[in-house]
Formats: structure tokens, C-alpha cells, sequence
């Protein structure tokens, strides 16, 4: 059942691609998004005027990358929240505050509770979730279901970007309904999803130059992983793969942040990732990010840079070079996180680690 892989995680990279289109599959017809269940009108979705996301790990990295979807199509404000913080510090919510809770298993108890404090307080709430009539989905206004099939490795990789594009519907439902997207629009953005199971195939393709790679930095004591804007979640979960899988200290921070503390950490040998946005559509963050990592090559680190393909800017700067397809920016999480899913399994590996099931982990976390 592993498919001729030696892990179920491994496969479960592979199943990338199956796991979008299935999810995009069936939720666009006549310029308008549909969901599974839906038992909030359009008139409650035109009056929500704030909406948080509430997730845990990397359910809670795919609610970050959404936060830029939405503000951008829906002109909303959105904010995520670790699901364990949420209802502890009394956030304030009405019936015209949109809670998205995002799990692959449905059953997190944080996030549950999460649920549970947002209709007390009349929020309404729509749950991304990959498991068919789970607890958080019961519990919900709506729902869509992320179809990315059973996930049986504790990390998550095939669920997570099903989350990302799920979430990238739940935007668009919301400016159709809302009208800051018109439907040829929406049309539009669906179709530039539909073509990311093809950019994800490609990606995978690069995967044995990428493993090679990962094998060559196994034995280092950390790693570190920079992005910025949509790339700065993706640094955050290629770090917590890392943590995960191979026990590695690992951290993901926002490049911006480098001169505010991290870059006394850069020394001799260190491998940094840094998830570089479009050399196009984000010029001016695409520079900067360029300077960041002049500085740590400076400093003796040992660069590791995902770019899109033909961004040659980077080549001078980058130790290691992982291109990308390039795709709008709001995208690039689904082809630049990729790498970094097979790049911390392999480590994992020649660590000699079970890649399916880390130590101290549970698939889902079903206690506060
Ligand atoms: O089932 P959920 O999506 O609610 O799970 C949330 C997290 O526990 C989960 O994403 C966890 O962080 C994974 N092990 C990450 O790979």
C-alpha cells in the first residue's frame, strides 16, 4: 500500500498533484465558488466583516498563507490564530466574524474548542477539513473538504497544500459572494489552480537533485529557513518538517526580522534555505531578499535557495540552487514547499529515522 515507497510519507509527497485537483475538483461552476456544506447564506457571507483563521501546525501554517489571499481578493481582515491561544485571550467576536477552522483530521482539540468558543459567541464558522464528518466539521456553518485522501504519515505534506488551496477557495467564495471579485474573476484565479497539480508534477521532478542535497547536510547541528511575504509561512513549515522529522533545530523567521536578532546565529557552514519570492511580481521584496543573502553567504553560511526558474539574479548568491515554476505570487506556496517536504524527509533518513512516525508525535491531537 506504500506503493512500491518505502514510506507512507514519501508516497504521500508524490500524491501532490492527485491530492490539489481532487480538492479544486467539483467547487467552480458559472463564475462561483461552491462549497461542500453551506449553511450560511450569501447575505451572511456579504455581512462578515472580520474573519480569523484558527489552526494548529501546519494546518495553522496553511491559515498564514491564506491571511494574504483573503485580505488581497476580499479587502477583509483577517487574522490567524494558533488554535491553543485563540480562546484564551477573549477575542472579540460577533455574528459578523468569519471563524475558518482549518484540520486535516477534524478531531484536534484545540481546534475544537476554537470552534466551540466561536459559536458560543455567535461567530459563524467554516471548516476546512480533510476527514468526511468529523467533529470540527459537525460542529460548523459550513464546510469544505480537502480531498487529499487518508494521510497516514504523522507529517503532514499531500493535506497541507490541499489545505492551502482549500483556503485559496474559501477566499474566492467570499469575494464572489462579496463582490470585490467579479465571477470572470474568480474564473480567472480557479483556472491558475487548476494548473498547479501540473507545476507541483514538475517540481517533483527535481526531487533526486534535492535529496542529494539534503544527504550532504545531514549532519549539521541546525538549519535555518528565511522567507518573506507568502514565502514566510513556507520557511515555518519547512522548519517544523525539519523539527519533526529529522529532530533537527530548526527555525523559520521572516527575512525582514535578520538584522532584528537571528543573524547573530549565521556561522560558518550553516545551511540557510531562503524561499525567494518572484523576481517580477515582487521587485522590491525580491531585492531585498537578495541582499539578505549576500550577507549570510558574507558570513560564512552555507546558502540553499529556492527560486523560481529564470530568476538568474540569484545564482551568484545561492551555494544551492532549487528552481521552481514560476506562478503568481499568491501561489508560490504550493510549489516552493515541496522541496523543503522531501528535503527534511531525506534528512530524516540518512539519520536513520522512521519518517512515518517521529518520536513523541501523534497523527492528530485529540488533547488540550
Ligand atoms: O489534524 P490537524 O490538521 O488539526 O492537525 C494539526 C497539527 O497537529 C498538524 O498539522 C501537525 O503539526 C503535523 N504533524 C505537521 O506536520
Amino acid at each position: 500500500e506504500k506503493g512500491g515507497h518505502e514510506y507512507f510519507m514519501l508516497k504521500e509527497i508524490e500524491e501532490q498533484p492527485e491530492a490539489l485537483a481532487n480538492t479544486l475538483r467539483g467547487h467552480f461552476s458559472e463564475g462561483r465558488i461552491i462549497l461542500d456544506e453551506q449553511r450560511l447564506a450569501d447575505q451572511d457571507l456579504r455581512e462578515i466583516d472580520k474573519v480569523f483563521v484558527v489552526a494548529c501546525g501546519s494546518a495553522y501554517h496553511s491559515g498564514l498563507v491564506a491571511k494574504y489571499a483573503i485580505e488581497h481578493w476580499c479587502r477583509l481582515p483577517v487574522e490567524v490564530e494558533l488554535a491553543s491561544e485563540f480562546r484564551y485571550r477573549d477575542p472579540v467576536l460577533d455574528r459578523d466574524t468569519l471563524v475558518v477552522a482549518v484540520s486535516q483530521s477534524g478531531e484536534t482539540a484545540d481546534t475544537l474548542e476554537a470552534v466551540r468558543h466561536a459559536r458560543e459567541q455567535k461567530a459563524r464558522v467554516l471548516a476546512v477539513c480533510n476527514t468526511n464528518g468529523a467533529q470540527i466539521p459537525r460542529e460548523s456553518d459550513a464546510v469544505l473538504y480537502t480531498h487529499a485522501g487518508p494521510e497516514i504519515g504523522v507529517a503532514s505534506t499531500k493535506a497541507f497544500l490541499a489545505q492551502i488551496a482549500a483556503n485559496y477557495l474559501v477566499g474566492l467564495a467570499l469575494a464572489g459572494a462579496r463582490g470585490t471579485k467579479y465571477p470572470d474573476e474568480v474564473a480567472r484565479e480557479f483556472r491558475e489552480l487548476e494548473a498547479m497539480p501540473e507545476a507541483v508534477n514538475r517540481v517533483l521532478d527535481t526531487s533526486n537533485a534535492v535529496r542529494e542535497l539534503a544527504r550532504n547536510v545531514a549532519d549539521s547541528k541546525a538549519v535555518l529557513f528565511l522567507g518573506r511575504h507568502v514565502g514566510y509561512p513556507v520557511a515555518l513549515e519547512g522548519a517544523l518538517k525539519l523539527k519533526e522529522l529529522a529532530y533537527m533545530h530548526a527555525e523559520g523567521f521572516a527575512a525582514g526580522e535578520l538584522k532584528h536578532g537571528p543573524i547573530a546565529l549565521i556561522e560558518e557552514g550553516l545551511p540557510v534555505v531562503v524561499v525567494m519570492p518572484s523576481s517580477k511580481g515582487r521587485a522590491t521584496l525580491h531585492s531585498k531578499l537578495l541582499s539578505n543573502i549576500r550577507e549570510i553567504q558574507a558570513r560564512g553560511a552555507q546558502t540553499i535557495v529556492i527560486a523560481q526558474e529564470g530568476d538568474e539574479t540569484v545564482r551568484p548568491f545561492a551555494d544551492h540552487l532549487i528552481e521552481v515554476p514560476a506562478v503568481s505570487t499568491l501561489l508560490q506556496p504550493l510549489v516552493s514547499t515541496v522541496p523543503l517536504q522531501v528535503f527534511a524527509a531525506e534528512i530524516a533518513k540518512a539519520r536513520g529515522y522512521d519518517v512515518d512516525k517521529p518520536r513523541n508525535l501523534a497523527k492528530s491531537v485529540t488533547v488540550e
